[in-house]
């Protein structure tokens, strides 16, 4: 029997709860809250990634009766609050969720907070600024024609922005990666760098000299430069319904020079500087201080992992059995240990100077990870990175993960023919940014395990890394929140709290917020500019796809062409399907 706890879709959505600390002292010295946000999936089927976003907020402080304040709100976007009247309207397609109004922004991904502000973001959406108190949804960023559509819409068209932006406390600004999945046909532009004030329009740049990429998901700024990778994502091919052929082994990361930018009209075109990493990515770092001119880049590999093989309850697993309904949503988390690895890059040359990557037995599925971002010098120069993850259930391969990735033909770190046939625990591990060495780890009992983790500062805190690790612990029962000291994770929580009706789903990204808000600038999109802006773009977005469509026949034709000429001419038929 799988050993992972089955607990991961069931319990409850919005709500208030008030955990009791059940053993240990949680600290009185943090302050300020936690916030995660992920989808609302309250049973199991289909996509765990196809539900609209949760977002909750655990403070940090015990309440005058000692217990922990949680408050669970759901994302309430104009689409959103149609669907909830409406249902009938809205499809969902694999964790795609469509309707007449186009392609619903389920605001399900990230949380990113600026200035004391907070944006959830989705990778097929804009992001959407909420309460941080209230939870209340506010606005989104940009008016719908403020941005790249990838498809048109008469309210929401699909706008992709990788999820993460980068918050550049640096500069003051946030930027992002906004482009078309669909490959351009007539040479226009699908890839654009966005940058916002705050409180203006976005700007936009057209991007050249990236390769071809599945999609994005994550870029971060240094005091320099902005720095993305791409995700592998296959969302186009399992949309249409295509064999699945495996993932890219490799990174493409991707640098932009921010005083290129500064020297470049809005709209004009700047080149990217693109390097290939071995082994794929999830997320990335990347310290604001750059010394001697190079950028340390910290990548959270992905080697062998599938976003896109969902566990299906009774589908065969590997080795025998079926994948038991309980699962059925989740992703196939990494089948590999949780990697780091670091780089240090001349961003002019795009050479990579060093690397190195840290692993640990131990760890293994790694999920999410968190560190330090609540001062200046804490993300000058990152010392510590906290990750979590769920291990390794030998039980829970899907036949299809093995039929794509289990010749061990791709980048990896242990060989799918030496993965343990025996259950490793899920995990919290600390790894040394510096010494590359993954110094500590807390594993968990009995399926559980941590994520999201989230790094909370000390009050008074001597330096960057001072603090605790807070994390929600799913397990069969009730739900936990755990608080570990972060220079000692191998010691276990320093307590644990909970309640009996604790039961949130499995979400995905956490902050932290300091307890300092600061007034809000007046920035809204009134619902009514937002719609005049997705209606007046359709004629030129139909123009568009007509002319890409037109482009995309000639290819054809073009091809067809050749393989005919090759094939008179004595040529044997290529091996692979002619497009
Ligand atoms: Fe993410």
């Amino acid at each position: 029997m799988a050993t992972l706890t089955t607990n991961l879709f069931h319990g409850h959505g919005p709500g208030d709860h008030r955990l009791d600390v059940v053993e240990g002292h949680w600290p009185d010295d943090m302050l300020g809250d936690v916030y995660v946000v992920g989808p609302d999936k309250r049973r199991p089927g289909g996509h765990w990634f196809g539900e609209r976003g949760l977002v909750m907020r655990i403070s940090c402080r015990t309440d005058s009766t000692g217990r922990i304040p949680v408050r669970s709100r759901v994302v309430r976007t104009p689409v959103l609050r149609i669907r909830d009247r409406m249902p009938w309207m809205f499809r969902k397609i694999a964790f795609a969720d469509v309707s007449p109004l186009g392609s619903t922004n389920l605001a399900n991904t990230n949380i990113e907070p600026i200035n004391g502000r907070l944006f959830v973001g989705y990778d097929a959406g804009r992001q959407v600024e909420i309460d941080p108190e209230t939870l209340e949804y506010l606005t989104p960023v940009g008016a719908n024609d403020e941005w790249l559509q990838a498809l048109p819409g008469v309210l929401e068209p699909m706008i992709a922005v990788a999820a993460h932006p980068a918050a550049d406390e640096h500069d003051g600004v946030m930027w992002f990666v906004n482009y078309t999945p669909i490959p351009s046909f007539d040479g226009s532009p699908t890839v654009y760098l966005a940058r916002w004030d705050m409180t203006g329009p976005i700007e936009r740049w057209p991007l050249t000299g990236l390769p071809a990429f599945d999609t994005f998901h994550d870029i971060k700024a240094s005091s320099d430069h902005l720095v993305f990778s791409d995700l592998p994502f296959a969302a186009a091919e399992t949309l249409s319904g295509q064999p699945r052929t495996p993932n890219s082994d490799v990174t493409q990361l991707f640098i932009v020079a921010k005083e290129l930018v500064r020297s470049t009209p809005a709209g004009q075109s700047i080149p990217v500087t693109a390097i290939e990493i071995p082994m794929p990515t999830g997320h990335l770092m990347v310290d604001v201080d750059e010394q001697d001119g190079r950028l340390r880049v910290f990548l959270e590999h992905i080697p062998l992992s599938d976003l896109m093989i969902m566990l299906t309850g009774g589908e065969a697993a590997h080795g025998g059995g079926v994948i038991p309904a309980d699962y059925e949503g989740l992703v196939t988390l990494a089948v590999q240990p949780g990697v780091v690895g670091r780089y240090l890059i001349d961003p002019g040359t795009g050479e990579v100077v060093e690397s190195d990557i840290a692993w640990d037995d131990r760890f293994w599925g790694p999920i999410l990870a968190t560190r330090d971002r609540s001062t200046v010098d804490a993300r000058a120069r990152g010392g510590r990175l906290w990750f979590g993850g769920a291990g390794f259930d030998p039980e829970l391969i899907p036949e299809e993960w093995w039929r794509l990735y289990g010749d061990g033909a791709l980048n990896h770190v242990v060989d799918p023919s030496d993965l343990p046939t025996e259950s490793v625990p899920g995990a919290l591990a600390t790894f040394d940014l510096d010494a590359m060495k993954v110094t500590s780890v807390h594993q968990f009992d009995d399926g559980a395990f941590p994520s999201p983790p989230q790094f909370v500062p000390r009050v008074n805190a001597d330096g960057p890394d001072d603090g605790y690790v807070v994390a929600m612990v799913h397990r069969d029962g009730p739900k936990e929140l755990v608080v570990f000291d972060a220079s000692h994770i191998e010691h276990g929580p320093l307590a644990r709290a909970t309640a009996a009706d604790f039961c949130p789903p499995l979400l995905l990204h956490s902050t932290w917020l300091g307890p300092d808000r600061p007034v809000r600038p007046d920035y809204r999109i009134p619902l009514r500019r937002d719609l005049r802006s997705a209606t007046g773009q359709i004629p030129a977005q139909l123009r568009a796809m007509w002319r890409s469509g037109k482009a995309m026949a000639m290819e054809k034709r073009k091809a067809a062409k050749s393989w005919s000429a090759q094939t008179t001419g004595g040529a044997s038929r290529p091996g692979t399907p002619m497009p």
